[in-house]
């Protein structure tokens, strides 16, 4: 997406290496008008997929998610990172692991809100190793759901998580692939 290009190189910046900073447009401060474009934009790309729900992580993925969901008119889900324990097993829970952060993480979400009718879109700012998405995966694949597509604002292509989950099978699409960067010099694929 050409417009989301040109405004990562406007107003992105790259710290330590591996970390691209937008949180002047995207995870923070939020251009809503992008935001929209962005939403139109995946269900453009995913209009054939039936989609029946979008599902995304807290907390940055919500907004995107929730802008995606005025173009396909469904529900957004959003997984929580699981402060509470899930005594009754009335939530699918998932394991992280964050390299960013090193460290790991339970994601949740509630049995009421995934069928194993629903065709899943999932939703995120930004793919790295991917791990946060192989959580995601897991929760639909215990709700017997199925993984529609995935949709990603910003993928670092050199950590390799969308390389790997596009070889797994999955309709992948970032709408930039970052493939090198280094301040004031981002590459993309
Ligand atoms: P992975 O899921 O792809 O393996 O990524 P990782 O654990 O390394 O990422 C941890 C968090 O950092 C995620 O946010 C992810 O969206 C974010 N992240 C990864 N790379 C970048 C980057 O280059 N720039 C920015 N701005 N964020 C990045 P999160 O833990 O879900 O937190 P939240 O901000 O959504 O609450
Ligand atoms: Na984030
Ligand atoms: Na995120």
């Amino acid at each position: 997406m050409e417009k989301l290009k040109q405004r990562i190189l406007k107003d992105g910046q790259v710290r330590n290496g591996e970390v691209l900073k937008v949180d002047s447009f995207l995870n923070h401060q939020m251009d809503i008008d992008l935001l929209d474009e962005i939403g139109a934009e995946f269900q453009r790309l995913f209009q054939d997929e039936n989609i029946t729900k979008i599902l995304t992580i807290e907390a940055s993925g919500i907004a995107i998610a929730c802008m995606t969901a005025r173009h396909f008119h469904v529900p957004v889900v959003f997984a929580k990172k699981a402060k509470s324990l899930n005594l009754d097993g009335e939530l699918y829970t998932s394991k992280v692991h964050s390299f960013t952060y090193d460290r790991d993480y339970d994601i949740t979400v509630s049995k009421k809100f995934i069928q194993s009718d629903d065709r899943i879109l999932i939703i995120d700012d930004f793919m790295a190793n991917g791990k946060a998405m192989d959580g995601l995966i897991d929760i639909c694949h215990q709700a017997h759901a199925q993984v529609a597509g995935i949709g990603i604002c910003i993928e670092k292509g050199f950590q390799g998580g969308g390389d790997r989950l596009r070889k797994e099978g999955y309709r992948l699409e970032s709408l930039a692939i970052v493939e090198s960067m280094e301040p004031g010099h981002i590459v993309f694929r």
